[in-house]
């Protein structure tokens, strides 16, 4: 990816840091109250992670990389935000936990970092950062030991399609240029002063199960979810409930907690999620 794309990517993520560090998206405050761990689906797809070394890749303010060693994991934590790295480790040292936190490339995640993990996971708005996923899952594959697990969770590349209004407003097919997104707040607070531009990428299904077989992984499962992760996803999910009720029952907790949190969609139109 070119210089000058990671760039001004870190420009746009460095000033997101001061308005997320108090947005009620991410309720830092509850959180050092030990109100937010790690969702009961996660803990399924991490399984065992007592005294496993895991690395939490593109791991933003280090959120979900705490409560990964809360659970008892050997945690390091990496992101191109120099900004958001100062902030989890200060966010760190308040909740009292041990963590390894590093800024850098993660392209470059496997030079910086010279130990192997148990457990690489890449979560919640991380794809649509990278152009060339198959080298994104080489260096994953470099990170683990041998036998270790690779966790990905990330929005359905159909979210992407949509605008605030749920219609179809993008191609869900595109090529490998990047689309140029200018500033207009951040998801946590749409009247945040942001000035840089973004870059951003969008896979299709296809192209994230194909990289991952380039990269010389293995594909153990592959799961779909009927709630969402972010204001859009959350939105879809309200609007156009699953049909199947046993469904929808399963999952009404996740998707209150997610509204509990304030993630209510205030995106203008024609924009993607980001
Ligand atoms: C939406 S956040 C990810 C959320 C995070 N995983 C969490 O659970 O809170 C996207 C993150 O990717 C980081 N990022 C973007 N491009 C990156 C790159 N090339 N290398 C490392 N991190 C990158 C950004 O700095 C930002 O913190």
């Amino acid at each position: 990816m070119q210089p000058k794309y990671i760039e001004s990517n870190r420009k746009n993520w460095n000033e997101r840091v001061p308005f997320h560090m108090t947005s009620e998206l991410y309720a830092i405050e509850d959180f050092k109250k030990g109100k937010r761990e790690l969702r009961p689906f996660e803990k399924e797809l991490f399984g065992h992670l007592k005294g496993k070394k895991v690395v939490h890749l593109m791991c933003h303010i280090g959120l979900d990389t705490i409560s990964l060693a809360k659970e008892g994991a050997e945690v390091t934590g990496l992101d191109l935000a120099d900004d958001a790295i100062v902030e989890a480790k200060k966010l760190a040292q308040e909740c009292k936990v041990k963590v390894n936190f590093v800024a850098g490339n993660v392209y470059e995640a496997d030079k910086i970092l010279t130990e192997k993990f148990d457990i690489v996971y890449l979560s919640y708005g991380v794809l649509c950062w990278l152009n060339d996923l198959t080298k994104l899952f080489e260096v994953v594959k470099n990170l683990l030991v041998p036998g270790g697990r690779f966790v990905l969770i990330d929005d359905h590349p159909f979210l992407a399609m949509l605008n605030k209004d749920l219609q179809i407003e993008h191609a869900y097919f595109s090529n490998n240029e990047p689309e140029r997104v200018e500033p207009e707040g951040t998801y946590a607070d749409r009247t945040a002063d942001i000035k840089t531009e973004s870059y951003q990428w969008w896979h299709n299904v296809a192209d994230i199960i194909n990289s991952v077989k380039a990269a010389g992984l293995t594909l153990e499962s592959f799961n779909e979810y009927p709630f969402g992760f972010w204001p859009r996803g959350c939105t879809a999910v309200q609007h156009c409930p699953v049909r199947r009720r046993s469904h929808r029952q399963i999952h009404a907790t996740d998707r209150a907690d997610h509204s509990e949190r304030g993630w209510d969609e205030r995106r203008p139109s024609g924009s993607r999620p980001g």
